[in-house]
């Protein structure tokens, strides 16, 4: 699927720094992008197709002549918003300074005005030589970013400028170019995570299969995009999550009240936490006997989201939904009646989704046409809901 602005063409130059764009890939993955990798034909040699396709999920060709029915070179560089070439070589170098199309990368470049970085990776010597220095300088006269090569040890005993930049560093500057760095700063996110459980008794609850994966990913997002997070965790592991201030709750009551607190304050709200709908009318103190377990009278929890929806001043409010039929009918009337901006639908049937590290669903927009996502991580969801959210705000 595409997901607007966040289309990334990775293409990978032969050098042995290839295999450092691996982890970078996993890391731009991470902060939502999503992937299509385009290598040289000798970079193949470093690193094979096979590596390309199985982490980023997706095709990978070296040349125009495959699938030439696709014209993949026009429908990949329309697809993409951004590209990052790492490692790039001298020799690619040479080939995009002269506007040369003769493998699939170069045609893409040539026919994709979208920004463009590049990160140079060669020996010193390659480096400094008087044709990659002008070549280097042609392309930021075109508007490329150009990262400069770390200084340190290559391959073999040399040292000098030319060594592949931390993943981190190129991450930063890639953000940089793509201006989706700190784009929440300033504003405050609370997120709820997880399921809700109702004691039954003692050692027994109503639950449900949510696993929280999606509201720590949304968490972990808005933080990465500058925001100070309050994330609501019912009963899903955040131990591991820094920079986010946690609220744990267990029940629909806990959650309501830690909700009710933190609301006003904050830019926008995202309840990807599934509540429970009904809580035991009565909770046993003792542990009920399976005899006297043969049914369970049952009360309404209040809806939360509807709730706090009628409290809104500023705030911008994202539902998620998980339907097993009529996904899209449901979804438009629970983004009515609990006055949402936006909610993302989920069709579970069959108990697709929960623990899931990919999602695919719809995200259906007050007077808007539907955003149909297919198959991506839920980093990746959690951005683009989040560029909903900031458009919304303004
Ligand atoms: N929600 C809520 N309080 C509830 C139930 C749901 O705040 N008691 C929120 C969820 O966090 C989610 C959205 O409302 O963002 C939709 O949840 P869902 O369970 O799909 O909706 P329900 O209103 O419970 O509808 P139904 O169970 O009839 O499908």
């Amino acid at each position: 699927m595409r997901l607007q602005g966040r289309e990334v063409i990775l293409g990978v130059g032969g050098g042995i720094a290839a295999y450092k764009s691996c982890e970078l890939l996993r890391r731009l993955q991470d902060r939502g992008y999503v992937i299509t990798v385009v290598p040289t034909p000798s970079s193949l040699n470093f690193v094979g197709a096979a590596t390309w396709e199985a982490l980023s999920g997706r095709p990978v060709t070296t040349q125009v002549w495959e699938s030439v029915h696709t014209v993949p070179h026009i429908a990949l560089a329309e697809r993409a918003n951004f590209f990052l070439i790492a490692p790039a070589t001298a020799d690619l170098i040479a080939r995009l300074a002269m506007g040369r199309a003769d493998d699939l990368l170069t045609n893409l470049v040539l026919a994709s005005d979208v920004p463009k970085m590049i990160v140079p990776a060669m020996h010193p010597s390659m480096w400094l030589d008087p044709a990659t220095v002008a070549n280097v300088a042609t392309l930021k006269n075109r508007g490329f970013i150009v990262m400069e090569p770390e200084v340190g040890r290559l391959t073999g005993d040399d040292i000098g400028p030319g060594r592949f930049p931390e993943t981190t560093a190129i991450i930063s500057t890639f953000d940089g170019m793509t201006g989706h760095k700190q784009d929440l700063a300033g504003k405050k996110v609370l997120i709820t995570a997880g399921g809700t459980r109702e004691a039954i008794d003692p050692v027994r609850f109503i639950g449900n299969r949510s696993s929280g994966k999606q509201g720590i990913a949304l968490a972990q997002a808005a933080r990465d995009r500058g925001a100070q997070v309050g994330l609501i965790a019912a009963n899903c592991d955040v131990s591991h999550l820094k920079g986010v201030e946690l609220f744990p709750v267990e029940t629909t009551a806990q959650m309501q009240a830690a909700l009710q607190k933190q609301f006003d304050s904050c830019d926008i709200l995202i309840m990807a936490a599934a509540v429970a709908d009904a809580r035991p009318s009565e909770v046993a103190s003792d542990k009920i006997k399976k005899v006297a377990l043969s049914s369970i009278d049952l009360e309404e929890n209040p809806d939360l989201l509807a709730e706090i929806s009628a409290r809104k001043s500023k705030q911008i409010l994202i539902g998620f939904a998980a339907e097993t039929k009529d996904h899209l009918q449901e979804a438009r009337r629970k983004l009515e009646a609990k006055g949402l901006d936006v909610i993302y639908v989920n069709d579970v049937s069959g108990g697709a989704i929960f623990g899931q590290d990919t999602t695919m669903g719809t995200i259906l927009i007050r007077n808007e046409a539907d955003i149909a996502v297919k198959e991506v991580s839920k980093d990746a969801l959690s951005n683009t809901l989040l560029d909903q959210a900031i458009r919304q705000l303004g």
